[in-house]
């Protein structure tokens, strides 16, 4: 059997009268990807900051590469990282320096090498020397998710990691991921959009009604909501009440 890298259960969350997180329960195998969806606001980057210990939690447990998030939170966070809705890079710096900056941080031998090699894995490299502030959306993006795989964390986290990117920022994200997923590091992406969970992910997990709602490949996403004919009406169909 596949080792599991995060092992969710019963985990519950709530911001004051809101409860937003109703009794989780998911396990992620090791080396695959995994994409969390769901609508807007049905909690995807609260469970995120939770499993990497930004957030606290009330009730239920959450491992993470092995370790207690709760009990445990400083080797989870060595364990891995995560690229968040908004993009973290240093506008004054040069890309190349955000690299060799994070590369500094994490303790990674060689960090302007290290920096230099990924600029150019990530179609950075002429645009290694210009300050990221002149980078477009999806470059800045491209570079952000270059700076999350510094140090080669166990679980890489991606909350939503193509929103607000034009179609060709979204396929080049896409390709990195795709590498990043061959050479088998586990990932899990949040998304709102369907297709993209389906053309990324091993596994689907739907989190709808503060619950993982249906959970599986695409065949049993489509199965979940009554066969639905495509993807883009099962997801209506799953996560209908939400709307009305
Ligand atoms: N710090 C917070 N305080 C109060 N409410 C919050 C906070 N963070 C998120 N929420 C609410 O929790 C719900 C889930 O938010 P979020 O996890 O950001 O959803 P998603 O990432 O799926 O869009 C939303 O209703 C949001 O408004
Ligand atoms: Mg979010």
């Amino acid at each position: 059997m596949a080792e599991t890298a995060i092992r969710v259960s019963g985990l519950r969350k709530s911001f004051g009268p809101l409860e937003v997180l109703k009794g989780v329960d998911l396990e992620v195998p090791a080396g695959r990807v995994t994409a969390l969806l769901g609508a807007n606001g049905a909690g995807k980057t609260t469970l995120v900051s939770i499993l990497t210990t930004v957030l606290p939690f009330d009730a239920g447990t959450a491992q993470v590469a092995g370790f207690d998030v709760a009990r445990e939170p400083a080797k989870v966070r060595q364990a891995i990282t995560v690229t968040g809705q908004s993009v973290t890079v240093d506008t004054v710096l040069t890309g190349q320096e955000n690299l060799a900056m994070i590369a500094r941080l994490r303790h990674v031998p060689k960090p302007k090498q290290i920096a230099a090699e990924l600029a150019e894995q990530f179609g950075l490299a002429e645009a290694a020397n210009k300050p990221a502030g002149t980078y477009s959306g999806g470059m800045k993006r491209r570079l952000d998710i270059a700076m999350s795989l510094i140090g080669q964390p166990r679980v890489v986290f991606l909350d939503e990691p193509t929103t607000g990117l034009d179609p060709a920022g979204r396929r080049d994200v896409w390709a990195f991921i795709e590498s990043l997923a061959a050479a088998g590091t586990t990932i899990l992406l949040t998304t709102q959009y369907m297709e993209e969970a389906a053309r990324l992910a091993h596994t689907i997990a739907l989190l709808h009604g503060g619950v993982i709602s249906a959970i599986g490949d695409e065949a049993a996403i489509l199965r979940a909501a009554g066969d639905a004919p495509d993807l883009e009406s099962a997801f209506l169909a799953l996560t209908e009440e939400a709307r009305s």
